[in-house]
């Protein structure tokens, strides 16, 4: 039962310090006990809810709105964002501060708080979150977001249905990227390799750095929770449709680095992701092609109409 006690203790994905509301649950993603399929039953209220991520995103599904425009990221250049980086027995988290993202229908500025990572067992085994049309990326990134009028006070958001805005970044396996942003972030790997552990970043990369070659004006949209227990249903999701692109010798770090447990001889992390949940709305931009052809449709209509052309 060693195991549970570790859980007991293990540090809230979500919140950025101490305080945090679902660290008595004992979950886990290894072990058939305390992993996805019973958190209905061992973190319900919320995580046998109606509204839970992740979920698959059927493309020909999502209808366009067009309120989805762009989104302002304050500080997303700054290569002093990047505070800590810790081993929380269930993900690697990097705390942010002085970010915040702004735009993209929310209706306030978000702060910033943290972002952290899912993965499988190396590149080969994926473990993104989100799906689309089934298909599973290496790995996601998570930007977990707080309405800045809560002021940095996490239990606001978790009780509020849009309280947080999680920015979700699908990561896939490219050998010919050579990425000095990624390989500086995993060189911290090698500091952290225990739960519990957590180490200064140096400044010198942004999250533009980490996030590029991702157009970030084409996103989904829906409305879910937070994808570890106690499952908040308190998330707007925004899932970005490019991919970031990261060498697989790097993606293979974090499934063969890190320990669960704050021992070596604990499991090693990997498979750290929660199954596909029931699925949910989901909304894009409005498809610029599609309005093409409306108009050019209309137009042919008028000049038809017009007895013309
Ligand atoms: C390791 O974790 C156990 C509980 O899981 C805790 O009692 C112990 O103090 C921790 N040791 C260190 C060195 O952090
Ligand atoms: C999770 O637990 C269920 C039983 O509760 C088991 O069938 C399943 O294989 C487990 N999954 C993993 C990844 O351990
Ligand atoms: C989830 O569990 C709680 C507590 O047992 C219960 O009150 C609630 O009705 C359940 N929700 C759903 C959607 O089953
Ligand atoms: C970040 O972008 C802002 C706005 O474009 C600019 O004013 C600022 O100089 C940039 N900072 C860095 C560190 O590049
Ligand atoms: C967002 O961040 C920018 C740049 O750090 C800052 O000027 C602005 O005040 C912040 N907005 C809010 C609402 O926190
Ligand atoms: C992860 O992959 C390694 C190397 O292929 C393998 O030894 C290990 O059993 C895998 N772990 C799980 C939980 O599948
Ligand atoms: C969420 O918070 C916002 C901002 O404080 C507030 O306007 C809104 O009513 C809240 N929504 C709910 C469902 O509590
Ligand atoms: C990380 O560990 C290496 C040795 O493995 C050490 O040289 C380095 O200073 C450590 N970095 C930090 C930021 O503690
Ligand atoms: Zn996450």
């Amino acid at each position: 039962m060693k195991w549970l006690v570790a859980a007991l203790a293990a540090v809230c994905v979500l919140a950025p310090s101490a305080h945090c509301a679902d660290d008595t649950i004992a979950w886990c993603y290894h072990d058939p006990t305390c992993n996805d399929t019973t958190w209905p039953t061992i973190a319900a209220p919320f995580c046998n809810g109606t509204r839970q991520s992740p979920i698959n995103i059927d493309t020909s599904a999502a209808t366009g709105n067009s309120a989805l425009g762009p989104f302002t990221f304050h500080n997303f250049n700054s290569t002093t964002a990047m505070t800590k980086i810790e081993n929380t027995g269930k993900t690697i988290k990097v705390a942010l501060s002085n970010v915040n993202v702004s735009g993209g229908d929310l209706s306030e500025t978000y702060q910033s708080l943290q972002f952290h990572l899912h993965w499988g067992n190396g590149s080969s085994v994926p473990g993104s979150e989100h799906t689309v049309d089934g298909k599973r990326y290496p790995m996601e990134l998570h930007i977990v977001n707080l309405r800045a009028s809560f002021n940095g006070d996490t239990s606001l958001g978790i009780a509020n249905s849009t309280g947080l805005a999680a920015l979700g970044f699908f990561i896939e396996a490219d050998d010919a990227t050579s990425s000095a942003s990624w390989q500086s972030l995993t060189s911290y790997l090698d500091n952290i390799t225990l739960s519990g552990q957590s180490v200064a970043i140096a400044p010198g990369f942004s999250l533009d750095d980490l996030l590029t070659g991702v157009d970030r004006e084409k996103y989904w949209r829906y409305l879910g929770s937070l994808t570890t227990p106690a499952c908040n249903e308190a998330v707007v999701w925004t899932v970005f449709k490019d991919t970031v692109k990261v060498p697989s010798s790097l993606i293979n770090m974090f499934s063969t680095k890190l320990h669960i447990f704050n021992t070596t001889s604990s499991p090693m992390m990997v498979n750290v992701f929660r199954n596909i949940q029931p699925n949910q709305a989901v909304t894009t931009q409005a498809a610029s092609s599609t309005s093409k052809t409306c108009y050019s449709l209309g137009l042919l209509a008028l000049s038809l109409a017009l007895g013309r052309s």
